[in-house]
């Protein structure tokens, strides 16, 4: 397979005044490990909207494209409050691109860190009522996105954005994880998705259901209760290795050691979710939403 481009050399300066499918791009929003996210205007409809570039790294087959194609299909119906409106997807010779709602406001990365930064100690966490909700309608709109057919595969703290005014959350990013892949794992037996969120499967690259995203979500949870997680300090390629040949010395310190926050019952939500063995793991998000609600209805209401 040809290389085409490198992202860390792909010139992202020049796409602005660019006009990329009916959108023209105004300036950088934010930057990835495999794209940029841009501001741009639909002068169409007179509105801002957000445009995401994946440079291709290399050359594609007529194959990928066409699944790039039907996976653009299927990810521009979901329709879900929880979920940012895809507007269009498309390809030119040496990127994809993705239009979509453009958020105002910050995503949970950013967020988590924020909360980390308060003097008072315990202030450094989102309140466990607000971190509980948030779940909820995150793994809502996950479950209606895995009835429609589609597995996300790249959740992680960074691909959940917060609306400022509504305290929404909505998942960005859907199919991206797919398109990427296809660019770079057969190439280089590399595996997209981000190593310490992705579940032991997608790490030793089998074949992955909607479970491998409640293990992600798991995670997320996690660091969302904790404000960082408890795992070892290694790099991208030595968690990938424990996540395949030791996945249960992941997680150094058990969920109620790790935060006040945290009792037995709600250990138990996060243990479910980040089971290494998928039968053990909630079989869909339905599941890991009722556990959730019954826990906030216990508990917080
Ligand atoms: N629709 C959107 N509206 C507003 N901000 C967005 C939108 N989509 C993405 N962003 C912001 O742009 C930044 C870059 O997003 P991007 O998805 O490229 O990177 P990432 O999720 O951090 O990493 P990765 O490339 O591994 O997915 C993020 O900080 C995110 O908050
Ligand atoms: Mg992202």
């Amino acid at each position: 397979m040809k290389k085409l481009i490198d992202i860390v050399t792909f010139d992202f300066n020049s796409f602005i005044g660019r006009e990329i499918g009916n959108v023209t791009i105004l300036k950088e929003l934010g930057r990835g490990n495999k794209g940029v996210v841009f501001i741009a205007f639909q002068k169409s409809l007179k509105r801002q909207v957000a445009v995401k570039i994946l440079p291709k790294v290399c050359a594609t087959t007529e194959e990928q494209r066409e699944q790039f194609r039907d996976e653009a299909e299927i990810i521009a119906v979901l329709s879900h409050p929880n979920i940012i409106t895809i507007f269009e997807m498309g390809e030119e010779t040496d990127f994809y691109f993705q239009t979509m709602q453009l958020i105002s406001g910050s995503d949970l990365d950013r967020i988590i860190a924020q909360y980390q930064k308060y003097p008072v100690p315990t202030k450094r966490l989102i309140p466990l009522g607000h971190t509980v909700n948030l779940m909820i309608q995150i793994v809502d709109g996950l479950g209606y996105a895995h009835d429609e057919g589609i597995i996300h595969q790249d959740i992680k703290p960074s691909n959940i954005l917060i609306e400022k005014r509504t305290k929404r959350p909505l998942i960005a990013d859907f199919g991206i994880a797919k398109t990427a892949h296809i660019e770079t794992h057969l190439k280089e037996g590399l595996i997209t998705g981000s190593p310490i969120y992705m579940s032991p499967e997608q790490a030793s690259g089998e074949e992955t259901d909607k479970r491998t995203d409640i293990y992600s979500l798991g995670i997320l949870f996690f660091k969302m209760l904790t404000g960082a997680l408890p795992v070892r300090k290694e790099n991208a390629e030595e968690i990938l290795a424990r996540k395949i040949n030791q996945p249960d010395t992941f997680i150094t310190r058990m969920p109620t050691e790790a935060s006040p926050l945290i009792n037995e019952e709600l250990e138990k939500i996060i243990f479910k979710a980040i089971e290494v063995d998928v039968e053990k793991r909630y079989p869909d998000c339905e599941n890991f939403k009722n556990d959730l609600t019954q826990f906030r209805d216990k508990h917080l209401s």
